[in-house]
């Protein structure tokens, strides 16, 4: 059972260059799963919330590519709040661990690389629902 111990901020490889950083990461390599998805998000209105909820199975990368935000991970016994606001961290957030996005700046822009294909069924988006999972060790 995974605890929020196993949540991870990441520093990912960063090329300092006059002309500009780089950073990067390759399958496998800096990061504990494979990549079968990635989606960003973006625009995100002031003062919204995002992604309340735990994954089955789904495990994550989010990195703030640009902008900033937090993210809360939250296990049902201890909680943890990360921000992110520099492009060469990735905050790996392994299966079972409910977390909440917030706190966006104007022109957040954050890109989630997922272990699983899109699956409705794989989420869980009700934390009392969740605490009772956690509760009977079911996820
Ligand atoms: P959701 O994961 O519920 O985001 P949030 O918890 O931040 O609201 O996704 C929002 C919508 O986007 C939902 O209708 C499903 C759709 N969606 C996809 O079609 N594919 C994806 O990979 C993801 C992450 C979401």
């Amino acid at each position: 059972m995974m605890t929020i111990q196993d949540v991870k901020l990441l520093d990912l490889p960063k090329i300092c260059d006059s002309r500009g950083n780089l950073s990067f990461l390759e399958n496998n390599a800096q990061i504990p799963f494979e990549i079968k998805r990635v989606y960003w998000i973006y625009d995100v209105p002031g003062g919204e919330d995002r992604e309340a909820h735990a994954f089955r199975e789904n495990q994550e990368l989010i990195i703030a590519l640009s902008g900033a935000f937090d993210i809360l991970v939250d296990d049902g016994l201890s909680r943890k709040k990360y921000t992110l606001n520099r492009s060469h961290y990735g905050l790996y957030i392994p299966q079972g661990i409910w977390r909440v996005m917030d706190n966006f700046s104007t022109n957040a822009l954050a890109l989630e690389l997922a272990s699983t294909k899109y699956n409705t069924a794989d989420y869980i988006i009700d934390y009392e629902e969740y605490r009772r999972l956690r509760e009977a060790g079911e996820i």
